[in-house]
Formats: structure tokens, sequence, C-alpha cells
């Protein structure tokens, strides 16, 4: 993960590196830093945590230069202290490092070889200490860092600054993001062209194993074998403006109340209301043809997936694998021929997932690619993508991301579906009008956000929770737990409610609130029987299901939220949002910080 920015610039650049490492932070914000050449020397500022500390920090040492480097930290090797913060800097050379470097003890060992003393317990040291060994042997800043580029294994994006250069500035990429930018006597280096958008639209991205020369004016790109190469310049959507909180006290509550409209433009993008026929953009494959799928992706976006695989299977008739990426791409799974392989990531960045796509193409076959941001390397890597009208999303916790990636998967759903001729016209129609309503009935969704607020209280002092769901909402009780982990930090176990009685059901005690997810579909008698046997053994159930299974289950639960009567095939777009909710409360409860929880980065480019 990280964050890294660099800028050879006409005036100071010390205020242009925070903003883009402010735009930076979802990647990580366990410390950050910059280093800039004054007077042809490298001078540094770093600090501990988030990226006010190290803006107090400059304002009360104020830092000079035109040239810079920037980085937003993730800690991998080292604990995040200032000392492990980047840039990393000897006298002569200062690097900012996204990724990592896996031959690192190694090269340490060589170069402490060598009398080379070490500060700290990064790995990305040892790119400082090789490139000055080389400029010590006499080779140039370009030489210098070609051959330590050859040296290195693992997954990096570096930015590199020289002393006494402060016309140069070198960028690489291998297996993390990197993009150049181009402005009016100033070049940029940044993660992402939204680090960069308030500076220029001008973007090039760099290809694996590509490395930048940057002047003020041009850059020279090479390739991994060190020739001289053309990347093409595009021009970037990324808005330059900051987005905000509005009113709301954090990101990620503001996030769960767009949903209603984001998933509205997303709809809105794939769905004809007039016609309730769903349209998606010309395909360079033939939906018809497609004899498998198979969905990888990572956390929240692994749930929509498995959300999707329920879905095909059961509209569209249609095989279905899904897997975490992180494991499907270390399988060496078969891919039969004529496979469809879809992607899901918020970020478009995710490493695995990454990965995963790229032993797929290697298997012949088709890939799509389900990304929020259009620019993302999973988008330009994949052969069609489509995309979700979240917006940015800038709480850590996905909220908005993952009911939009639904509501894509919904419309892909019912795409296949037609083209496999397992739906007629009239299905398709009934179904897209389900979906034409989500907007809406999320809007009631929203409504019992006091009443949720409430059975926060009894749920913010308890050490564990258990999510219950079959069908759609067994993924649907994945994320509950998930969400509820990662912000509130309390333990919480999703399960598929069938499963209960075949261990999980010893856990239940009177402390053990158990939130159950069941909308009255065609599964709901069966995990009623599930919730009656927690209940026989004291447990205290939540029941979010709408008023026929209120009704159905009787006055049983401890409390019972009714959600809108819908369709149950958008049951997992709005009873994600209750979920969602009662994390959010019971996290601000415990005083958690909700938009940048602990130890996490909204991007992860690491494996
Ligand atoms: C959980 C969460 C993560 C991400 C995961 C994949 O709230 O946000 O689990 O879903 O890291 O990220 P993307 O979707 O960017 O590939």
């Amino acid at each position: 993960m990280c964050g890294i920015i660099g800028i050879i610039g006409k005036a100071g650049v010390a205020p242009l590196l925070l903003e883009g490492l402010k735009r930076l932070e979802y990647r990580g914000y366990d410390s950050a830093g910059i280093a800039t050449l004054v007077d042809s020397r490298i001078e540094r500022r770093r600090a501990e945590g988030r990226i006010v500390n190290l803006a107090a920090r400059i304002e009360k040492e104020p830092i000079a230069g035109q040239t810079g480097i920037g980085h937003t930290r993730w800690a991998t090797h080292g604990i995040p202290n200032e000392i492990n913060a980047h840039p990393h800097a000897s006298s002569k050379v200062a690097v900012v490092h996204n990724g990592i470097i896996e031959n690192f003890q190694a090269l340490r060992k060589e170069l402490e070889g060598f009398g080379i003393h070490f500060e700290t317990d990064t790995d990305t040291e040892v790119i400082v200490h090789l490139i000055t060994h080389y400029l010590d042997e006499g080779l140039t800043p370009e030489a210098a860092t070609a051959k330590t580029l050859h040296r290195l294994e693992g997954a990096f994006a570096l930015g590199v600054i020289f002393a006494n250069e402060s016309s140069l500035m070198i960028g690489a990429r291998r297996g993390s993001p990197l993009a150049i930018g181009y402005g009016d006597g100033e070049m940029y280096l940044g993660s992402d062209a939204l680090a960069l958008a308030p500076l220029t639209s001008k973007i090039t991205y760099l290809e694996e194993g590509d490395w930048a020369v940057l002047t003020p004016t041009g850059v020279t790109i090479h390739d991994e074998t060190d020739a001289v190469i053309e990347r093409k310049i595009e021009k970037s959507a990324a808005s330059g403006a900051l987005e905000g909180k509005g009113n709301y006290p954090h990101f990620m509550l503001k996030e769960i109340f767009e949903q209603p409209a984001v998933i509205g433009d997303t709809l809105h993008a794939l769905l004809n209301p007039v016609t309730r026929t769903i349209v998606l953009p010309d395909l360079p494959f033939d939906l018809a043809g497609i004899s498998r799928a198979t969905i990888i992706a990572c956390g929240t976006s692994f749930y929509a997936a498995l959300v999707a695989k329920y879905w095909l299977e059961a509209v569209a008739g249609l095989a279905v694998d899904v897997d975490i990426a992180s494991e499907f791409r270390y399988r060496n799974a078969g891919m039969p021929k004529g496979g469809l392989a879809i992607f899901i990531s918020q970020s478009g960045e995710t490493a695995d997932t990454l990965a995963a796509l790229r032993y797929a193409k290697k298997q012949g076959q088709h890939t799509l690619a389900l990304v929020n941001v259009a620019e993302s390397s999973l988008a330009r890597e994949a052969e069609a993508s489509l995309l979700t009208y979240a917006g940015p999303e800038i709480g850590v916790a996905s909220t908005k991301a993952f009911t939009t990636q639904l509501t894509v998967l919904a419309c892909l759903t019912i795409a296949l579906a037609r083209a496999r001729g397992a739906i007629d016209h009239a299905d398709e129609a009934r179904l897209s009008a389900a979906l034409t309503e989500v907007p809406s009935r999320a809007v009631e969704v929203l409504n019992h956000d006091e009443r949720l607020k409430g059975l926060a209280d009894d749920i913010a002092g308890v050490r564990d929770v258990l999510y219950l769901g079959r069908g759609t909402s067994y993924p649907i009780a994945l994320e509950g737990a998930l969400k509820l982990k990662e912000i509130s930090y309390i333990h919480a176990e999703g399960y598929a409610a069938g499963e209960m009685k075949h261990g999980p059901i010893a856990l239940i005690d009177e402390g053990m609130p158990i939130i159950v997810i069941a909308p009255s579909d065609p599964l709901f008698e069966k995990t009623a029987s599930n919730v009656q046997e927690v209940i026989a053994r004291g447990g205290r159930v939540i029941f979010l299901s709408d008023r026929t299974g209120a009704e159905r289950l009787g006055r049983v639960a401890a409390a019972t939220i009714e959600l809108p009567e819908v369709d149950p095939f958008v049951t997992p777009i709005l009873y994600a949002i209750p979920v969602q909710l009662l994390a959010y409360h019971i996290a601000v409860l415990k005083g958690t910080n909700v938009d940048q929880p602990r130890n996490l980065a909204k991007s992860v480019t690491v494996e």
C-alpha cells in the first residue's frame, strides 16, 4: 500500500506535496514524510501517524525546495514510528517506496558487508544504500538507479531524488501503480491520478517494469530492459476537489446515506426504466457463449462476488466459481476455455486481484473488471470493464462501493440470463422493475437509522457477535461481521444459518447478540427454524426482516427491524444497509476512528 508523490516544481513544493499526500491518505496512515532539495542538499520532515501530524511538523519547521517527494505509509517492515517513516535517505539520495522488497535481507547483508550502517527496520532502506553504493562507484543517477532496480525482487513503486540534481527525479514501477503527470514546466509522480488531480489531468500510467527519468520539461521512459519506450498520455477524469464530509460527522456515515443516489446513478448507466431492460456497454465477447464464470475479489468485494454466485446460478443458470484473490492466484486453478473471469474491486488496485487477473488472462479467459475507479490498473488491464458509480469512497470500510457492486452484478446477471435464454422478457422486466425500486427502498431502510442506533447501545459492550443468513443473505451476514470487526474491533463472525448446528451453536449464550438477516424469501422458513434453535439456547436475536417475515417468526426475537417488502432478488442490496449502520453506531459508541480504523488502508497494493 502506501501512497507516493513527487514534484519537480517552479516554487516551494512542500504545500503541494502535503496536499497530494492528503489525497493519498486512503492508502495508509501510519506515518508520513517529505524530502526536498534545499541548496542541492536533501532535507526531510517526517512524523508518526496521520498527515495532520506531518503538516503540524512542517508548520513548526518549514521546509523549502522546488523538487521533492512525499509518502504516506502503511507499515509492512518495521513499526510505524518516525525512524521508519519515508522518505528514507542517505546524503546522496532520498527514496519513497510503495510495496515490498522481498530480497531485502540478502541485500542488506551484502551492503552491511561493505560497512554500510542501516538506521531503520524497513525493506526500503536497502534501495537507498544500493543506489548510493552505485553512485559512489561513479555511476550516473540514472545508471545507479537502473542497476539497483535489476537487483530488487518483489513489488514496488518508487520515487527517487538526488542531492545536487535539482532538475531530476526518477520513478519506477513493478507490481505497484505509478503515474507520471505533465505540468507547464513542472513534472509530477503519483501513486494515482487522484493525487495529481489538482496539478494536472495529463497522465501517463507506467507499465510493469517501467522506470522514468523526469526533468522540469519532460520524461524519458524506459521499459524493463532499459530500452527507451513511448507510453501514451491520457486525460484523467479524476476531480481536483477534495471530498468533504458535508454535515456528516464521518465519511462512512455520509457514504452510507449516499447509497440511494449512487445506486440510482449506477442503474442509470445500465438499465432502461422505460423498456425495463438491461443495456450493458458493448463487450468484446459474446455473453451467450460464456460457459462458466469465475468471480475473484478480496474482502467486501469478495462478498459481492458471493452474492453474484447465487444470482448467476439461480437466474442465469450459469456455473460460477468464486474465489478470494489471494488464494486463487497460487492455486493453479484450471480455467476451461470459453470462461469469463470477473474481477471486483472498488480501488481497482488490489495487488492480489490484479495478479489473479493476469493469471486468468494467461489461462485464455475473457476478463471483465468491475471497478469504481475508471482509470485503475484493473480496468486498464482487463478486456472490458463495468463501472460502479459510487463516486470516491473515502471511509476505509466499504459501504456504497459494495451496494453499487451488487447493483452492477444484478444487471450483469439479468443480461447474462437473457443472453443464455434463461429468462424471457417478462422475467427481465420484473427483475429490472425490482432494481429500479431499490433507490427509494434504500431511503426507507435509512429511516431505521435511529432505531439501529438504539440497538447499537446494547451491542457496544459485548465481546462477540454472530451474523446469520441463508442464500444471498449469507454473504450479507459475512459482510455485516466484517464491517463490525474492522471499525469497532469487536470479534464477529458471519455464518450460513444452516451451518450453526454443525459447531458454532456451542457459542450461544445470553451474552452473545445474533443478528439474523432473513427477508421473507423462499428460504425464510429454514432460517426461522434456525432462529428458534438459537433462541431455545438463550441467544439474543436481532431480526432483520420485513413485515411478513416478522409476523411469520412471531414475537420471539429480542428486537426486530422491519425493512421494506421487496422482490427477493434485490434484498442483498437493501439488507447491506442496516448492517453497515449498526457497525457504524457501535464503532462511534466505542470511540474508534471510524473512517481510518487501526491497521487498515483503503487500497491494498501489497499481497
Ligand atoms: C472492507 C473493505 C475491504 C476491501 C478489500 C478489497 O470494508 O473495504 O475488505 O473490500 O480490501 O478492496 P478493493 O475492492 O479495492 O479491491
